[in-house]
């Protein structure tokens, strides 16, 4: 999705940056992709949303660190929810932020937590849930629960009030039927111990003036496409955004699809959040007439030595291979620019072998970028398909999700799965948040040789982990 946007607020990188860097969850929407959305009032999809997925439900126990117990609750203050996520983010407080909470955001999918000793303006804790959908490996999508908007007041952090949040989460996610949770995280640390597993890396990469690519056999399919620049804002170009995005993201296993809202959040930007920057365009890539795909931009000037050296920002390319091949070259011959930017670029992503690897572009760093949770392993299991075959007992710890943890024979056959409750001995021992890492395709065979697995019969974690990996990396998703 477009990631051109920075972070403009709320935990990203400085105004300016059209950031990526890891970025934190939240409301990195609009940061990332499009902009810092406004405007709205909460709708949002009726397909996942409103469907019941995500129902209302009244307070629940958190589970804290068996001191004390912490009710987590459905938000009824739009205000104090969001004075409290702009106390813990501290960015700038502009007239639009109320609007830009709900859209995206919808009212039943904001939770708080408040403390008896205070804080007695704010709440204690915050997060919310975006009803989004991923592409799975296979082909599948399917919805998820897109965990975003989490912060803990600064006066009542290192008490519990996460773990209860995330508690509540994993509880009214599960009791929604959803089996998977997804997010980007803030910082790496945080999220293995609920359960959260690294599923996908992401590349950042800096590109030249002129890069050439070389992809001889899309050159026939590529001669056919036209690319077109439009302003990120302009009417009806969120629904073509989304409609692209939806369009390939079963080729692309683990895209995150977010809402029609999400979408204009993710288009929007506010004067405030413009400053003195372009606008953010977007490249569609049509083919015959229909838009095939599309990318994400902003350019800023720079003149040094009397030369135009300015650098173009550039979100994550949307669509087929030839689709993004004509948008790569467009991306890297606009006038008056020097570098390109390119914010969200999979481990895979064709554009790697287009420059011949890693020293053919200007600078490459790595990051982490989608977190995955199974919720319902049994569930969640099922959903995907599988390159390989296993059969193998696994003992999952789970501490917050205790439904999930104890044996379970997990099998796959002819690209189905099962997961099915077993009394035979395990072969391997893992934490859930092992499953939630290698859930999209990535790799988790290191993870035996870095000692995070415990493996019983020799060769079984092999065979799990060959069976859940793609030959393909999954792809990364916007923040969101
Ligand atoms: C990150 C944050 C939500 C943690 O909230 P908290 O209420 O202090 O966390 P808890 O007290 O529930 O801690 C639960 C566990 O996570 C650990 N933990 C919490 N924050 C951590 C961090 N930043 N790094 C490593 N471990 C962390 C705690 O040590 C505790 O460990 P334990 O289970 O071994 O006791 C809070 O510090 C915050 O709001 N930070 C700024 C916003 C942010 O980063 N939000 C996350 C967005 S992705």
């Amino acid at each position: 999705m477009v990631e051109t946007g920075s972070l403009d607020r709320h935990g990203g990188p400085p105004v300016g940056s059209l950031g990526r860097g890891p970025v934190p969850h939240h409301q990195s929407a609009q940061r990332v992709v499009g902009g810092e959305g406004l405007g709205v009032d909460g709708e949002h999809d009726p397909t996942l949303a409103s469907a019941g997925r995500y129902p209302v439900a009244g307070p629940r126990p958190g589970l804290l660190g068996c001191r004390v117990s912490i009710d987590v609750r459905p938000s009824e203050d739009a205000d104090t929810y969001l004075a409290t996520d702009q106390l813990v983010w501290f960015a700038e407080v502009t007239a639009a932020d109320a609007d830009h909470l709900r859209l995206g955001l919808p009212a039943d999918q904001r939770f708080v937590v408040d403390l008896p000793d205070g804080p007695s303006d704010l709440h204690a804790g915050i997060y919310g849930v975006r009803p989004m959908e991923m592409s799975l490996p296979g082909g599948a999508l399917v919805p998820i629960a897109g965990l975003t908007w989490v912060g803990v007041h600064p006066d009542a952090r290192r008490r519990g009030v996460l773990a209860a949040m995330m508690t509540d989460h994993l509880s009214r996610t599960r009791d929604a039927g959803t089996a998977i949770s997804a997010l980007h995280a803030s910082e790496a640390a945080i999220y293995g111990r609920f359960g959260y597993g690294l599923a996908v890396l992401t590349h950042q990469v800096d590109l030249g003036r002129g890069t050439t690519f070389t992809a001889p056999h899309l050159e026939d399919e590529a001669a056919g496409i036209t690319t077109h620049v439009l302003d990120m804002a302009a009417p009806g170009v969120s629904e073509r955004m989304r409609a692209c995005q939806l369009a390939a993201a079963p080729d692309f296993p683990g895209t995150i699809v977010g809402s029609s809202d999400f979408f204009t959040l993710m288009t929007s930007e506010t004067p405030e959040q413009l400053r003195d920057k372009e606008r953010r365009r977007v490249l569609f890539a049509r083919r015959d007439g229909a838009d095939v795909g599309y990318v994400g931009l902003r350019r800023e000037h720079k003149w040094a030595d009397a030369r135009p050296s300015g650098t173009v920002t550039v979100g994550q390319f949307t669509g087929g291979p030839a689709a993004r091949l004509a948008l790569a070259r467009r991306v890297v011959d606009l006038d008056l620019m020097g570098t390109t930017k390119l914010e969200n670029v999979g481990v895979d992503d064709p554009i790697l072998g287009w420059v011949g690897g890693p020293r053919g572009t200007g600078d490459l760093k790595t990051w982490d970028s989608t977190w995955v949770r199974l919720v319902d392993l049994e569930a969640a299991w099922s959903l995907r398909s599988y390159e390989s075959d296993c059969d193998v007992v696994v003992e999952v710890a789970d501490r917050y999700a205790p439904w999930n943890a104890g044996r379970w024979r997990l099998r796959a056959s002819s690209g189905a799965g099962s997961a099915t409750r077993s009394d035979s001995p395990a072969d391997i021992a893992l934490d859930v948040a092992v499953l939630g890492a290698g859930y999209l395709g990535h790799g988790i065979a290191g993870l035996l040789r870095a000692g995070l697995v415990a493996e019983h019969r020799p060769g079984a974690y092999a065979g799990l982990a060959r069976a859940m990996r793609t030959a393909l990396a999954p792809e990364p998703s916007i923040g969101f």
